[in-house]
C-alpha cells in the first residue's frame, strides 16, 4: 500500500513539524512528509525540513500582486506533491476560500485554544484574562472561516495559579505535539475520515472531538 502522504504548511519555528517527523521516525505515524510549504523563507520550519531532506517551497507574499496570487502559487506547489493530507502547523496566513475549497476534506489545522473559544491570536492571554480554569489545543478541519471547521480532537490542561501567557504556551506546546501526532495517526490509519467535510471515526459520525489522554491516546468523549 502506498504510504499516506502529508504536506505541512508552517510560518514559524516548526516544533509541530518536528513532532510529526519524530512520530514517523518512531514508527508511531505510518506516513511520509512529502513537502513543507511556507510564506517565510527564513522560518525554522523551512530550515528543519531542509535538514531532514524534505522538499520545500517558500514564497514571500510581497513578491505577489495580492493574496489570491500568492495562495494560487503556493497551493499549486502543494497540489503538485499530491498529498493525502495537508497539515497547517503554525501557518499564520489566512487561506483564501478558493484554496480551502480546492483541498476540501484534506486540510487540518492545529490551534492553541479549546475551540470554539478564542479563534485567532493571543489565545493564552485571552484564556487567562477570562479566568478560565482549563486551557488547551484543538485540531480541526480547515474551512473558509478562520479556526471554525469541524473539530477532530482536543487536549486540555489546567490553568495554574501564577500562570502567564508565555508559561501557559510553553506548558501546552508538548501536549500540542502529542495531539497533532495522534490525530494524524488516526487519519493515516483511516480510523478518522474527513472526506466530504464530514468527520467519521471508526465508521460512525463523530459527535464530539476526541480527547487526548495522559498516555497520548485519543479517546471518544
Ligand atoms: C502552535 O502553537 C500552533 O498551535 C499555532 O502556532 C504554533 C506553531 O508552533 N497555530 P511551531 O511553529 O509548530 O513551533
Amino acid at each position: 500500500m502506498t504510504p499516506y502522504t502529508i504536506a505541512v504548511l508552517a510560518s514559524g519555528r516548526g516544533t509541530n513539524l518536528q513532532a510529526l517527523l519524530d512520530a514517523i521516525a518512531a514508527g508511531a505515524l505510518p506516513a511520509r512528509i512529502v513537502g513543507v510549504f511556507s510564506d517565510k523563507p527564513a522560518s525554522g520550519a523551512i530550515a528543519l525540513a531542509r535538514e531532514a531532506g524534505i522538499a520545500t517551497v517558500a514564497l514571500r507574499p510581497r513578491d505577489f500582486a495580492d493574496r489570491d496570487a500568492h495562495d494560487e502559487a503556493l497551493f499549486s506547489a502543494v497540489a503538485a506533491v499530491q498529498p493525502d493530507l495537508i497539515v497547517c502547523a503554525g501557518y499564520l496566513r489566512i487561506i483564501s476560500a478558493a484554496s480551502v475549497r480546492r483541498f476540501e476534506g484534506r486540510m487540518i489545522n492545529i490551534h492553541p485554544s479549546l475551540l470554539p473559544k478564542y479563534p485567532g491570536l493571543d489565545t493564552h492571554a485571552r484564556a487567562l484574562a477570562a479566568g478560565d480554569a482549563e486551557h488547551g489545543a484543538s485540531v480541526h478541519v480547515v474551512v473558509p472561516e478562520l479556526d471554525a471547521g469541524p473539530l477532530l480532537s482536543q487536549v486540555r490542561i489546567p490553568v495554574l495559579p501564577g500562570d502567564d501567557a508565555a508559561g501557559l504556551a510553553a506548558r501546552l506546546l508538548p501536549r500540542e505535539h502529542a495531539l497533532l501526532a495522534a490525530t494524524c495517526r488516526l487519519l493515516a490509519t483511516r480510523r478518522l475520515d474527513i472526506t466530504g467535510g464530514r468527520v467519521r471515526f471508526d465508521g460512525h459520525d463523530l459527535a464530539a472531538p476526541l480527547l487526548l489522554d495522559a498516555h497520548d491516546q485519543l479517546q471518544e468523549a
